[in-house]
């Protein structure tokens, strides 16, 4: 600060003022001051150094001007200086609040700008993801056993040896234990009872009809596991859709009616169907369903000649395995055998998506790339 801008520290007297126009140009001078310094605030912190500085009680421009100029004036000046303070105060009042008026706009219109949200700009694009393909077949599955009267039913993937082997006519030492390699629970010693991965869905024939009384119709859609070495055609883990059909008076011709339908349904009406005889510990008759080949034709051949590498020649593709109902399931389930008759099958999914999309390696089903995801949209 400059002397000329102390002289408010002074009193009139000191500073050599005895007329009223010399106390005019004082207060003419302190309010350009004023002016100028209020001219410089920019923002919040400025504005209250201004306004301590001009308002402060105890040492604001306007005290001290109250202190040294009014106060110790002589009579004769008390009045020219009372004014003009009067009027000085009442402008530095209103300027002090207009520039805290204006500096919270100007911050606001600036936070406001930075908060726009610019409509034109492209957007965050979020990818919706679809099904699985493996997903997919399970649900045109489902719809195809729904439009024939079968509801869905799912069942635990960890199992006991009882609904997995047992109840389903399989006992220990079964050879056909052999065939599903098991993967068992790592339990605690002493654990109650062994759990393994169910190896197929046919645990829920046992489990549903436990449950229901005739008739039951069913099909089980859902992930088993067996311990297979992965190569283009084998994975530990994979998909089967179970199907349970039982009733008082459920046929041979209802069972093969029902499996015809769903394959022409699902492959298109061209297919042609055949059974051949097969042994499952749990059906009696078994059968292996076969459909013809829908790469060939059934030709065997090819469509740039050769044989036709889907089915290896033979114009048949394996699809699944089925049968009657063996009545000794029933005991387990407490279903009369001289009262009830059905059927049940077992297909895998993996393969029925495979043949029916073309895909050549199981493997792309649990990899989880994207890429290959995204051809099913
Ligand atoms: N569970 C059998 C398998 O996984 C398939 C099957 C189901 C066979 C139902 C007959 C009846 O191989």
């Amino acid at each position: 600060m400059s002397t000329a801008d102390l002289k408010h520290t002074q009193t009139l007297a000191a500073l050599g003022v005895s007329s009223a126009e010399k106390v005019q140009s004082l207060f003419v001078e302190l309010r350009a001051r004023f002016d100028a310094e209020s001219g410089r605030v920019t923002d919040e912190n400025s504005w209250k150094a201004l306004r301590d500085a001009w308002l402060g009680r105890k040492s604001g421009v306007l005290t001290l001007v109250t202190d040294n100029w009014l106060k110790p004036a002589t009579p004769e000046l008390k009045r020219a200086v009372g004014a003009s303070l009067n009027e000085l105060r009442a402008h530095v009042d209103i300027q002090v609040e207009a520039r805290h008026t204006a500096i919270e706009a100007g911050s606001e219109a600036t936070a406001s700008a930075k908060d726009r949200v610019d409509l034109s700009l492209p957007g965050v694009i979020r990818p919706i993801g679809t099904h699985h393909l493996i997903r997919q077949v399970f649900q045109e599955i489902e719809d195809i056993f729904f439009s024939i009267g079968f509801s869905v039913v799912e069942g635990p993937e960890i199992e006991t040896p009882y609904y997995n082997f047992e109840a389903l006519n399989i006992p220990e030492f079964h050879p056909v234990r052999d065939d599903m390699d098991t993967f068992y629970v790592d339990l605690a010693k002493g654990a109650a009872q062994p759990l393994l991965l169910r190896t197929h869905t046919s645990p829920m024939q046992i489990r549903t009809m436990e449950k229901r009384q005739p008739p039951v119709r069913v099909i089980v859609p859902g992930k088993v596991y067996r311990r297979d070495n992965p190569d283009a055609t084998h994975s530990f883990i994979f998909h089967q859709v179970e199907g349970l059909a039982v009733d008082n008076d459920i046929t041979f011709c209802d069972f093969t009616g029902t499996i015809e339908y769903f394959v022409k349904q699902f492959f298109g009406p061209g297919v042609k169907t055949r059974f051949r005889p097969s042994y499952f510990p749990f059906t009696e008759p078994s059968v292996e369903f076969d459909v013809s080949c829908i790469f060939c034709g059934g030709s065997g051949t090819a469509a740039g000649g050769g044989t036709c590498s889907k089915c290896k020649g033979s114009g048949w593709i394996e699809l699944f395995g089925a049968g009657m109902v063996d009545p000794a399931v029933y005991g387990f389930v407490k279903y009369d055998p001289k009262k009830v008759s059905g059927f049940a099958f077992g297909m895998g999914i993996d393969r029925l998506a495979m043949l029916k999309y073309g895909i050549d390696d199981i493997q792309v089903f649990f990899q989880n790339d994207v890429r290959f995801l995204r051809q099913f949209p």
